[in-house]
Parts: structure tokens; C-alpha cells; sequence
């Protein structure tokens, strides 16, 4: 997709509507195994907290793409020693085609794209995790082959994960209800932005109350409670979040052909019951699955991959 070539991914909301609507489409056609797709580029993944699923996925989508991919954990490098993030960005951008970055503050990312002339990505982010919710949609339209009339539920954190959901259905048409506990409402800017997107054609809605979310919905989403660099914190979120768990319980309120999705990893029994992540409405699999296949279009797109 010519539109996207060259092109940050700090927020979800870098894109439009049709940018994200065609990149899903091509996800599917790549899967799907209709489309090939090359580039020899090189993709440089600098996280500074762990990873497995974003980690493996880029890196497995990039080879597939006949790409190469550089792991720059911070602790080999002179990021880990003090290495000032503008140094840093320039100098990566001298030898990297494309930079994907997991890190705490957004701040620090658009520091990043600012000094760097190369793509950036964001990898996650305190703020925000669109590649993971480019996945989420891409298994949402797989299962119901549209978005609209769904509904969207998130039940827990308004994190990192929340705030990127909560852009994409506005930016897919899909209504999204979010329940967190007083206080743990997802960012109130990016709210404000997905209510501009969806220009009131859709739901945008947070609430206390998880049954009153999750009633009639077509996706229940859910996190874990504290996310990478809350540990501290998980210890007193435990007993603020027990209401907000997916249990078969709150799963009886949701359409009988509702799907769970979690982006994983999760703390079962807490967040979610064991019995629903491996139970019949469970989609969390080939939500996982789909990481690789939306960030190899999101690849291909920003690089310019040439179709073979
Ligand atoms: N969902 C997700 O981003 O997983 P990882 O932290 O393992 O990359
Ligand atoms: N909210 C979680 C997501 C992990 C993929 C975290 O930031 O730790």
C-alpha cells in the first residue's frame, strides 16, 4: 500500500480508517498465502522490556519477507551505559532500514522518530500497542467478517492495550465499551481522539460496571491487571480488579457466539479463568497467530515490498 511507505507507527491513530481497513485485508490475502510479498531490508528491534510474541513475530515476518533482523537489547548495547536516545537514533538511522521500539515512555519513542528519518514503530509503549491491535482486528473481521454492528468489550487496566483498542474500533466503525475500576480509565486524550474518529456513528464508552460491558457484545477483551513496570503495584491491584475478571460468569452476558481475546501473556485465575482461555469462545491463538501476519503487511506497506 503505497500510502504507507515510509512512514511512522507511533499511534494507531497514524493512520485512517481505509489505511487500517487495507492493511488488514492485506494481512489476510498474505496469510491466506494469495499474496507474496519481498523486500531486503533490514528491521532493527530495540525493546527495553521483555518480549516473546513481538519479539518472534516481527522477526519471523521480516525473513519471510526476505529481510534481515537485528535483536538490539539495550544490554548489549551502549543504550544500557547512557547513550543519549538522539545519538542513538541517528546513528541506527545510518544503518537500519526500519527500527521497531518497545519501551516505557511515548516520549522516548518520538524522540526516536523525531532523530531517526528511518520508520519507526512502536513495539509498545506505557501509552500505547498498535501493532498488537492491528492482530486483534485482523481476528475479530477473520471471525465475524465484519465490524459492523459488533461491539467490542475490554474488562481490566485501561492500559497500553486499552488505549490501542480503543482507537481501532473507532477507526474500524466497531463500538468498544471499556470497564476498568475507578480510577484505571484508559488515557483521556486518546478517548478523545476515538470519539472524534468515530463522530458519534459508533460507541465509544467507559464504564465501572464490567456486566453492564460486556451485555450483548461480540469480542471480550482482557489484560493482565499490572502491566511491564507495575509489578510493584500488583500486589494492591489484586483485590480492585477481582470484579473485572472474564469468568464463564461474566462470558454467559456476551452474544452466545462472543470471542475472548487476550494479547497474552496471561496471569490466569486472575485476569481471566483458565476455563475461558481454553474454552470454545477462546480465540487467543490465532489472535497470536495473527501478530505475524498484520506486521508483515504493516512491513511490506511501509517498506514498499514488491509483489513476486
Ligand atoms: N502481546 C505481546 O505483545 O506479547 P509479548 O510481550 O510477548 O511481545
Ligand atoms: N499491558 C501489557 C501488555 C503486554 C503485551 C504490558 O504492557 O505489560
Amino acid at each position: 500500500m503505497a500510502a504507507l511507505i515510509g512512514r511512522d507507527l507511533l499511534s494507531l491513530a497514524d493512520f485512517s480508517p481505509t489505511e487500517v481497513l487495507e492493511l488488514l485485508q492485506m494481512a489476510s490475502r498474505l496469510k491466506s498465502q494469495k499474496l507474496r510479498l519481498r523486500c531486503h531490508k533490514v528491521l532493527g528491534l530495540l525493546f527495553s522490556k521483555a518480549s516473546t510474541r513481538t519479539r518472534v513475530s516481527f522477526t519471523v515476518a521480516m525473513y519471510q519477507l526476505g529481510g534481515q533482523v537485528i535483536d538490539l537489547n539495550p544490554n548489549v548495547t551502549q543504550v544500557s551505559r547512557g547513550e543519549p536516545v538522539q545519538d542513538t537514533a541517528r546513528v541506527l538511522d545510518r544503518y537500519l532500514d526500519i527500527l521497531a521500539i518497545r519501551t516505557f515512555a511515548q516520549q522516548e519513542l518520538e524522540i526516536f522518530a523525531n532523530y531517526a528519518k528511518i520508520p519507526v514503530i512502536n513495539a509498545l509503549t506505557d501509552l500505547e500497542h498498535p501493532c498488537q491491535v492491528l492482530a486483534d482486528l485482523m481476528t475479530v473481521q477473520e471471525c465475524f467478517g465484519t465490524f459492523s454492528g459488533l461491539t467490542l468489550t475490554y474488562v481490566g487496566d485501561g492500559n497500553n492495550v486499552a488505549n490501542s483498542l480503543v482507537l481501532g474500533c473507532a477507526l474500524v466503525g466497531m463500538n468498544v465499551r471499556i470497564a476498568t475500576p475507578n480510577g484505571f480509565e484508559p488515557n483521556a486524550a486518546i478517548i478523545e481522539t476515538a470519539r472524534l474518529i468515530a463522530a458519534n456513528k459508533t460507541e465509544v464508552l467507559l464504564t465501572h460496571d464490567p456486566e453492564i460491558a460486556t451485555k450483548g457484545s461480540h469480542v471480550i477483551y482482557t489484560d493482565v491487571w499490572a502491566s511491564m513496570g507495575q509489578e510493584q503495584e500488583a500486589d494492591n491491584r489484586m483485590p480492585i480488579f477481582q470484579p473485572y475478571q472474564v469468568n464463564e460468569q461474566l462470558m454467559s452476558l456476551a452474544q452466545s457466539e462472543a470471542i475472548v481475546l487476550h494479547c497474552l501473556p496471561a496471569h490466569r485465575g486472575e485476569e481471566i479463568t483458565d476455563e475461558v482461555m481454553e474454552g470454545p469462545q477462546s480465540r487467543i491463538w490465532d489472535q497470536a497467530e495473527n501478530r505475524m501476519h498484520a506486521q508483515k503487511a504493516l512491513l511490506a506497506s511501509i517498506l514498499g515490498a514488491e509483489e513476486f
